[in-house]
């Protein structure tokens, strides 16, 4: 990790257990897997909660009063954790799965693997996250807010552009196949 002490921030995170679990994957699908995911990543998103640029009432309010060490220590601990990965409902992995390895050229929708990682890994030097085992609840909620610009705090705006092409259905399944990954 380029910062960070996974101990103290395993510390730090006894107020984060209760919902995104003690190692960083919880039940409550509404509460994202923090396990395994990127430390620059994490490091940004709990910077923009913290600055508001990220908008969520109770991570606003989490973040509040963590420092930037506190924040480097936090992302570390959640970062050295195993991801777990559960099954998507088998109805929609299909088509899923072909959105996220080929994208929708009819939409203009790019393949999600291409900055994701085929195997939902993410791109930890370019801070690209992991979705592998992702809740699918909650992925359809960020594609939601993406879409609708609710979620605005990456400059970039990469996903606002994506997610705002396409359909409801292919957040739904894309998101099963997610979850399976
Ligand atoms: C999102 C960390 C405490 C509920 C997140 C994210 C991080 C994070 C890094 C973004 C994940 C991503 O983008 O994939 C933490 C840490 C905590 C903490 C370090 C302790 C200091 C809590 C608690 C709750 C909670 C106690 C519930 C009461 C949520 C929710 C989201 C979220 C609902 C999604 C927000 C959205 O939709 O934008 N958290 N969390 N977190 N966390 Fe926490
Ligand atoms: C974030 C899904 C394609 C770059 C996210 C998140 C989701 C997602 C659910 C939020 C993760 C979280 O909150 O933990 C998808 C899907 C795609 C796709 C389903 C294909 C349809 C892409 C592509 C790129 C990309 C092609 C690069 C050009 C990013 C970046 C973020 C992100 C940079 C983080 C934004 C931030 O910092 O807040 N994506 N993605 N994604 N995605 Fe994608």
């Amino acid at each position: 990790y380029a910062a960070g002490n996974p101990a103290i921030g395993q510390r730090l995170s006894t107020t984060c257990a209760a919902c995104h679990g003690a190692s960083g994957s919880g039940l409550n699908p509404q509460y994202p897997n923090l396990a395994g995911q990127n430390f620059k990543y994490l490091v940004k998103q709990l910077t923009d909660f913290k600055d508001g640029r990220r908008k969520n009432a109770i991570m606003n309010g989490m973040t509040a009063k963590l420092s930037a060490e506190d924040i480097d220590h936090l992302a570390a601990f959640f970062a050295s954790q195993t991801p777990r990965s559960a099954t998507g409902d088998q109805r929609l992995v299909k088509m899923g799965e072909a959105v996220y390895r080929g994208g929708d050229f009819g939409r203009a929708v790019p393949a999600c693997m291409a900055c994701h990682a085929p195997n939902g890994v993410g791109n930890a030097p370019a801070g690209y996250p992991r979705l592998g085992g992702q809740h699918a609840e909650y992925v359809v909620s960020q594609l939601e807010a993406f879409a609708r610009g609710t979620r605005d705090n990456d400059p970039n705006q990469m996903m606002r552009d994506i997610a705002s092409r396409m359909s409801e259905q292919q957040m739904r399944a894309v998101a099963q196949y997610i979850q399976g990954l």
